[in-house]
């Protein structure tokens, strides 16, 4: 199941198309999905040859086809089915199966979007071949190199022709970096533009009910990161102190298949399922889990869009790292740094429910137009070089 499928599923483009070879776009894993859907959108509707490719590192269906489905994204053109392994395997996987794609389909242009191992893999396959790639959500650092997503934002961004920020911060990294500035563009939050596209569809008073949980009377958390999960003395602290915030407050917790198996390697699964106030679920699409956390009191995470869509809606966010890429969720935001230590954890749940949390405001140019702003500044590149 290691070999590419190929075949167009999407209709071919309008005869005036203005380029000379399709775009491809890139997604490979859960948060590359949001982020994709507005930009293939707006790709065809100003009549773009777009190719999408799948790159298979999220395969099970509620990690990966839910989000297709609920956000309306049509079947990849090309799936490269590489599933599951160490970075090194993931990544050389996804380089090998994507640079056959590139010689046969000789794009005008590769569109990466986020941080994640395929993101950088298809990167250097376009960089080494001289397609011009741009990057969506570029110029994010959280300076930690011992984030495998921290490398996969540094070697991408260097290496990519176009790079389109969501916040004044990523240009000034970039800019520290010693990027030419006619590489960077300030675009906005394209996740944003999925959240805004989205919210009607958005049923808060169902999911709720499904789980048994109260409106604005629940904390949501999510976790996944290695720093967090895959040390047994860290997950357990942490456990630890989701059973005490319990005592107070519901926790509802849809777990990443990586949380859940070291969670049952470590013997911690049957203290949560032991707490009547915890209930544990099968990781959320999309829709659901938006109506989870519009309808909470606060969320804890490790996740980097969860402190954007927290943000957005205007919901309390506590994240459970000792840094962030995305700062401008705590200067304008509703998010707070709290690292991984259960005492700074509790006292700082503690704070939330006793005042409230902290309020916000949303950042300019997350507006729900980011993805317009996307394609104008790619249709200007492709015009510069016919
Ligand atoms: C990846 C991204 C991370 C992102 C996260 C969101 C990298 C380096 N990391 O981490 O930035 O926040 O996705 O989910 O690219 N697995 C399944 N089913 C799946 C996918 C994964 O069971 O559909 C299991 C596999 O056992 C796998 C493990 O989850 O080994 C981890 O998956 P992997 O893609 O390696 O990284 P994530 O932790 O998901």
């Amino acid at each position: 199941d290691r070999i590419p499928t190929f075949g167009r599923t999407t209709a071919k483009p309008s005869e005036d198309a203005k380029m000379t070879g399709p775009i491809i776009l890139v997604a490979g894993a859960r948060p590359n999905f949001m982020k994709i859907a507005p930009l293939h959108k707006e790709l065809v509707s100003r009549s773009l040859d777009v190719i999408l490719v799948h790159t298979g590192q999220h395969y099970d269906t509620n990690m990966s086809q839910i989000f297709f489905d609920e956000l309306g994204i049509p079947e990849p053109d090309i799936h490269l089915n590489v599933g599951s392994g160490s970075h090194a395997v993931q990544t050389a996987a996804v380089m090998v199966a994507f640079e056959e794609v590139c010689l046969e389909v000789d794009p005008s242009m590769v569109v990466v979007v986020g941080d994640v191992n395929s993101t950088m893999a298809c990167t250097i396959v376009a960089a080494k071949l001289h397609i011009p790639c741009a990057h969506v959500e570029a110029g994010l650092r959280s300076g930690d190199m011992e984030m495998p997503e921290e490398v996969n934002r540094v070697l991408t961004d260097r290496i990519c022709e176009i790079l389109l920020t969501p916040s004044p911060d990523g240009d000034e990294n970039l800019r520290k970096e010693g990027t030419e500035e006619s590489r960077i563009h300030l675009v906005g939050n394209i996740m944003i533009d999925t959240l805004f596209n989205n919210l009607a569809k958005v049923d808060a008073d169902k999911i709720c009910e499904s789980l048994g949980l109260e409106k604005a009377g629940f904390c949501l958390l999510t976790m996944h990161r290695p720093s967090n999960v895959d040390d047994e003395a860290t997950l357990t602290g942490i456990v630890g102190a989701l059973l005490q915030i319990s005592e107070s407050i519901p926790i509802v917790m849809p777990l990443h298949p990586r949380t859940t198996a070291k969670l049952n390697e470590f013997g911690l699964m049957e203290s949560l399922h032991a707490s009547e106030a915890i209930k544990i679920s099968e990781p959320l699409g999309y829709l659901d889990f938006i109506g989870l956390v519009s309808a909470s009191r606060f969320v804890l995470t490790d996740s980097g869009g969860i402190q954007e869509e927290t943000t957005a809606l205007g919901i309390p966010c506590l994240t459970m790292r000792h840094n962030t890429e995305r700062p401008i969720t705590v200067s304008e935001g509703t998010n707070k740094i709290v690292g991984n230590d259960p005492g700074k954890i509790l006292s700082e749940v503690e704070d939330i429910l006793a005042t409230g949390g902290k309020a916000g405001q949303v950042p300019d140019l997350w507006d729900g137009k980011t993805a317009a702003r996307m394609v104008d500044v790619i249709m200007a590149n492709l015009e510069n070089r016919k």
